[in-house]
């Protein structure tokens, strides 16, 4: 049976009106825990984490790492991609490093990433596709592993990781991150992979705390 429309409507206005009710129960608990709480996060805010995260409304940054608001600074886009001509991100990332002195960023992805898997096949999607077009070209420099890889489930969680590497490595070269390092500014850059299935972290292991290891083309004076 098809709900008409009046149906449609009573149900989209009730869960739009339950957001509203839900804020009210978020207030209500929190102040019945700490009275101060809005006061003290209303002061300011200094994070430690900047996170680079996937869109997906399946992979929130503090409750996968049992963080409280104020500890991480998030940008989120599909795919979780650090492209370096992206305003958004490197307005983000300098505002993080060189304001807010952030310690860490950390670029997650997770598996089963509709992004990551778009790009693998040859569907058009829309406008995203241009912006897809970024992890094609993570396809492109790793093809030969990808490639060998029969099972399409493990090349696809392979690609994920691939893409939150190279993103991990897009940002050790923006001239923001070389900066800081230059500069004496403590800050690591790590990729992070979420499995959606068990809710646990993989470290990628690609931490960078300098551009010692960076290709010289890339290296800023
Ligand atoms: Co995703």
């Amino acid at each position: 049976m098809c709900p008409t429309e009046d149906n449609f409507q009573q149900a989209t206005d009730e869960l739009y009106h339950s957001l509203l009710e839900g804020n009210k129960q978020f207030v209500k608990d929190t102040l019945d825990s700490d009275p101060q709480y809005f006061e003290k996060l209303a002061a300011g805010q200094s994070p430690p984490v900047l996170w680079i995260g996937c869109a997906d409304s399946r992979v929130p940054a503090n409750q996968i790492t049992n963080m409280p608001p104020g500890e991480i600074f998030v940008h989120r886009n599909i795919a979780n991609m650090v492209v370096h001509s992206d305003m958004n991100m490197l307005s983000v990332l300098d505002y993080a490093v060189n304001v807010l002195k952030v310690k860490h960023v950390v670029v997650t992805g997770h598996y089963g990433c509709g992004g990551v898997l778009a790009a693998m096949g040859n569907q058009q999607v829309g406008l995203i596709d241009n912006w897809l077009r970024h992890i094609k070209d993570v396809y492109r420099l790793h093809k030969e592993e990808l490639d060998s890889i029969d099972d399409a489930t493990e090349r696809g969680n392979r690609f994920v990781e691939l893409n939150v590497i190279e993103s991990v490595y897009n940002l050790c070269k923006t001239s923001i991150v070389q900066n800081a390092w230059k500069n004496g500014q403590k800050l690591g850059v790590h990729g992070w992979v979420y499995s959606l299935k068990t809710g646990i972290i993989t470290d990628m292991k690609v931490s960078a705390y300098d551009n010692e290891n960076m290709d010289t083309v890339f290296k800023l004076k």
